[in-house]
C-alpha cells in the first residue's frame, strides 16, 4: 500500500496553518494538481465547514486538503478531530497537515484509490466528503475516476465541491448527478461558490 496514514502528533503545531508560500510552492511545480496560487479564506472554509453533515457514528472526509485550512475550520465546527479522514497526495502538504491537525487521520495517497485508503470499516460510515481537488480542470473520465471512488465508500452521499465558477463546474446530468448551489462568497480569490453533487435516484 502506497498510502501512509498517521496521527497528527504534537509537532509543529505553531505552524502557520495557511502556509501560503508552500501552497505557491505546489502550484509552481504543478498548476492542474493543485487549481489555485493560495489556499481557501475563512470565508469559503466557513461556509464550506456549514454545509458538513456528520451523525456522531460517521466520518467526514476531505479530498486534496492542502495545507489544512477547511480542515481547520471543519475542527472549529466542532468535528471531533478523530472522526476526520483527510486525504493529500502531496508528501510534504501531508506531512504539514500531521504538523497543524493534531489527532485527525492524515493519509498521504491518491483520492482515486478510496477504497483503497479508507479503512474498510468505515465505508458506508462517511457522512460528508468534501472534495477540494480541482476536477473542473479534468477530463470527464478523469472526473469519473475520483466520483467512482467516493460512490464506493460513500454511497448516496455525494460530495460537496468549492469551484471559482458560475455554473456547474461538473456536467452533472452526464455524471448521473443532481447538483445543488449551496453558498457563494465574494470574500475569497477568486469569489467562490460551494456545490452539493448527490447521485440521481
Ligand atoms: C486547490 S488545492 C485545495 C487545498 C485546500 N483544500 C484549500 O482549499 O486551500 C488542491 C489540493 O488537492 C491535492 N490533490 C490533487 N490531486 C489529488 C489526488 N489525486 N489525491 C489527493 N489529493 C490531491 C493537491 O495536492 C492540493 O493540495
Amino acid at each position: 500500500m502506497d498510502a501512509s496514514v498517521e496521527t497528527a502528533g504534537a509537532r509543529g503545531l505553531g505552524q502557520d496553518i495557511a502556509n501560503a508560500g508552500l501552497f505557491f510552492r505546489r502550484w509552481m511545480a504543478n498548476p492542474l494538481q493543485m487549481g489555485s496560487i493560495v489556499p481557501s479564506s475563512p470565508a469559503l472554509c466557513k461556509r464550506i465547514a456549514a454545509q458538513t453533515k456528520a451523525n456522531p457514528d460517521q466520518i467526514v472526509v476531505e479530498l486534496g486538503a492542502g495545507t489544512g485550512v477547511i480542515s481547520r475550520a471543519l475542527l472549529e465546527c466542532g468535528l471531533p478531530p478523530e472522526r476526520l479522514y483527510v486525504v493529500e497526495i502531496v508528501r510534504d502538504m501531508a506531512e504539514h497537515l500531521r504538523a497543524v491537525l493534531p489527532g485527525a487521520r492524515v493519509i498521504e495517497g491518491d483520492a482515486r484509490r478510496l477504497p483503497q485508503l479508507i479503512p474498510a470499516e468505515l465505508h458506508g460510515k462517511i457522512g460528508t466528503v468534501v472534495v477540494g481537488i480541482p476536477l473542473v480542470l479534468l477530463p470527464f473520465a478523469e472526473q469519473r475516476r475520483f466520483i467512482e471512488a467516493i460512490e464506493a465508500v460513500a454511497p448516496g452521499v455525494g460530495f460537496i465541491l468549492y469551484s471559482y465558477c458560475i455554473t456547474s463546474p461538473l456536467p452533472w446530468k452526464k455524471h448521473g448527478l443532481v447538483p445543488k448551489r449551496e453558498a457563494w462568497t465574494p470574500l475569497n480569490f477568486p469569489p467562490a461558490s460551494v456545490w452539493r453533487y448527490q447521485p440521481a435516484k
